[in-house]
């Protein structure tokens, strides 16, 4: 075989060259099977080149449509999630934030748990049937990091999360997280931090910014306890270690006192219920942090977004 065609098919990815490549299987028709006939009659070794470029060919075309049909699914995902999840409302926000923001470094403060594989009917893609599985943000927030990473932007997303172990009805689902974002290959842009309260996470962050040991946030998503005091360390740690063109998303952000009494919530203080909640602490930082601008989405949309850094257009 010429010495091009060897180089071009190392090119492509075949350092064994054209003729040695696994074994495939396909159909060849019309002009070409004709053609691949008449060679073979007349000039077998011909043929046998010919049929390896085909082969070659269809190869190239295969690994393209698998890569193609693999980033599609995130969007499917996505659009499946905002359709019918519980959580739909947020969906469309969380996943083009981070996008338009082109960010880096991404964070979550409370991802729960999900009971993967069970209740997703061997559909990786698919919803859990049960209300209570969790993680619904951080597969989101992830694949945003993956099609951050086809932008040539190394994204990365920190699930900070207090709980230390999930165990229900006698099952301990602590690593379902792992084998769901494996599953979705989604693990590498994953940092999950559990057993770990968000406002101490946040103080040990501002330590390593302020010394160059860690890079400032782009983007983060409040969805932890839903008290006054949590929402209020939350957001005034955030801007402390926030780029300088930065988006925080707010889940339930009309809450004044959210589930009392549920037995994985904490309830809301007397302090807490005279500034207004969630949603008071959500007023009061906007209205003592002139950076960053309030937006509130129509309530059932219960979101609230918080950016900084617009006013001139975008960073990049
Ligand atoms: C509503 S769930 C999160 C759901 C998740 N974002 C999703 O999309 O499925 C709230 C989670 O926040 C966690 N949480 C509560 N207080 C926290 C804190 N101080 N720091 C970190 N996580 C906290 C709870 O343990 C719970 O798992």
């Amino acid at each position: 075989m010429p010495q091009w065609v060897t180089k071009l098919m190392a090119k492509l990815g075949d350092p064994a060259g054209a003729f040695d490549m696994p074994p495939m299987t396909f159909s060849i028709n019309g002009p070409e099977k004709e053609q691949l006939e008449r060679l073979q009659a007349q000039n077998p070794e011909l043929a046998r080149s010919f049929l390896k470029w085909l082969w070659h060919r269809e190869g190239t075309i295969r690994r393209l449509e698998q890569d193609l049909k693999a980033e599609f699914h995130y969007w499917e995902m996505t659009r499946l999630y905002a359709a019918k999840s519980g959580f739909w409302y947020a969906i469309l926000p969380i996943y083009t934030a981070p996008l338009m923001l082109r960010a880096q470094r991404l964070v979550e403060f409370g991802t729960a748990f999900t009971y993967y594989p069970d209740t997703y009917n061997n559909d990786r893609w698919g919803i859990s049937t049960s209300d209570t599985d969790g993680m619904v943000s951080t597969r989101i927030l992830l694949s945003a990091c993956r099609i951050l990473e086809t932008m040539g932007i190394n994204a990365k997303l920190t699930s900070v999360e207090v709980r230390e172990q999930a165990i229900f009805e006698g099952v301990d689902i602590t690593h379902n997280g792992d084998q769901l974002f494996t599953d979705l290959s989604l693990r590498q842009y994953w940092e999950p931090i559990f057993g770990m309260d968000s406002a101490k996470w946040l103080a040990d962050q501002k330590r390593l910014i302020a010394s160059g040991q860690e890079q400032t946030i782009d983007f983060a998503l409040l969805d932890s306890n839903h008290t006054y005091d949590l929402t209020m360390a939350e957001l005034v740690g955030l801007a402390a270690v926030t780029s300088p063109q930065a988006v925080i998303i707010i889940d339930n952000c009309y809450t004044l006192f959210y589930e009392p009494n549920a037995e994985w919530s904490l309830d809301e203080t007397p302090d807490g219920i005279q500034h207004g909640g969630k949603y008071g602490a959500i007023v009061e930082f906007a209205a003592t942090h002139d950076d960053w601008e309030l937006e509130f989405f129509p309530y059932p949309l219960e979101i609230a977004y918080l950016k900084k850094g617009f006013k001139q257009g975008f960073k990049r």
